[in-house]
């Protein structure tokens, strides 16, 4: 058996710990048998944090995995584990919530989840789970009241053990804590160095909730690919990727990122033993930013959001 790296946790405010480092699964269309495989082998390279979604596909995959890996010995059981969900936009309505994550469950195979996120601020009309086939005039206000009730019942149920939002904005996230019972434990955005987010990240620590960052290579794989991350990284020498990791880390974050080649999964887990300079942070700060996807799919004229900035209530 391979050596494990070590990833460090972070203690939520729900009380459960989450690695600090999780394995991305949105990869589609992929093969159940392939992604399977490939999410064994990131077990076996140490990642023990899956972020799946009901959108990816990949619950059945991530189940799959973590019932292979306890069966080869790999790990030694489902606790060892942190795996992540998300409520869907056409689930997002408050009486379709649980059966939404019961569904989950019953793909990955699973009592529980360890974390469910609503993954967009955003209802559309119930139907079928297809990023590919919604309307923009299916888009519906959404009852974030109603919603985030229903996912404190299925907390309450021990269902899920935590439960937090995902592209939520300052904005947002405050009018989520002013009607939540149970407080989310986690936002997860896009955050990576030409996305670097700093009011946002300075809102959770203040309000205590983690932040974890999607796409962190930078959505559409470009801006980590940028001469002052070069730069550093040719005199540290680590990889691009891995400065552009270990900064998001540095800011306190966890990382969710993904890839399915064993070398560069092993790369990825390879950002917790050395540090970036005060230097070097400071010419990081300088890199252009640009959210990488806006969310521009989810806005129509007659919708509850008529422009990007009113679903970032203009943080963006
Ligand atoms: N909540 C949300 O709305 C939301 C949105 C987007 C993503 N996510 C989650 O976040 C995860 C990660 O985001 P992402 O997939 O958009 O982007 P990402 O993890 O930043 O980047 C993935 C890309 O980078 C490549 N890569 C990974 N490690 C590398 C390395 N060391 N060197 C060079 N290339 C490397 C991967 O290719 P290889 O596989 O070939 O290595 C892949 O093409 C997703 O899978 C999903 O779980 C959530």
């Amino acid at each position: 058996m391979e050596k494990v790296m070590h990833v460090p946790e972070v203690v939520l405010n729900s009380g459960y710990k989450m690695p600090l480092l999780g394995m991305g699964t949105a990869a589609y269309p992929m093969p159940i048998d392939d992604l399977t495989c490939i999410l064994v082998d990131a077990i076996e390279t140490g990642y023990r944090h899956f972020d799946t979604a009901t959108l990816y596909g990949s619950e059945e995959a991530v189940g799959r995995a973590v019932a292979e890996a306890i069966e080869r010995g790999i790990i030694k059981s489902r606790q060892q584990v942190f795996i992540t969900s998300k409520l869907w936009c056409t689930e997002a309505h408050p009486q379709l919530v649980l059966p939404a994550l019961k569904n989950t469950l019953g793909k990955l195979g699973l009592d529980y989840v360890d974390l469910y996120l609503i993954h967009w601020p955003i209802s559309m009309k119930p139907g079928p789970v297809d990023i590919l086939k919604f309307k923009k005039e299916d888009i519906v206000p959404f009852d974030m009241k109603g919603v985030w009730k229903a996912m404190e019942a299925c907390c309450m149920l021990g269902l899920a053990k935590s439960i937090g939002v995902s592209n939520f904005s300052c904005t947002k996230l405050s009018q989520l804590l002013q009607i939540a019972t149970i407080p989310p434990a986690v936002n997860q955005v896009e955050i990576n160095v030409a996305w670097q987010q700093q009011k946002l990240l300075e809102y959770c620590k203040e309000k205590g909730v983690h932040v974890s960052a999607y796409s962190p290579l930078g959505a559409k794989g470009a801006s980590w690919n940028s001469p002052i991350i070069n730069d550093i990284a040719t005199a540290k020498r680590k990889s691009i990727a891995q400065v552009a990791l270990r900064w998001i880390y540095e800011q306190g974050a966890s990382v969710i990122v993904k890839s399915f080649n064993k070398e560069r999964m092993k790369q990825n887990l390879e950002m917790f033993d050395w540090e970036l300079s005060t230097e070097d942070n400071f010419k990081i700060q300088d890199i252009p930013q640009k959210k990488g996807y806006n969310g521009e799919d989810f806005t129509h004229p007659n919708g509850p959001y008529k422009s990007v900035n009113d679903i970032w209530d203009g943080e963006i």
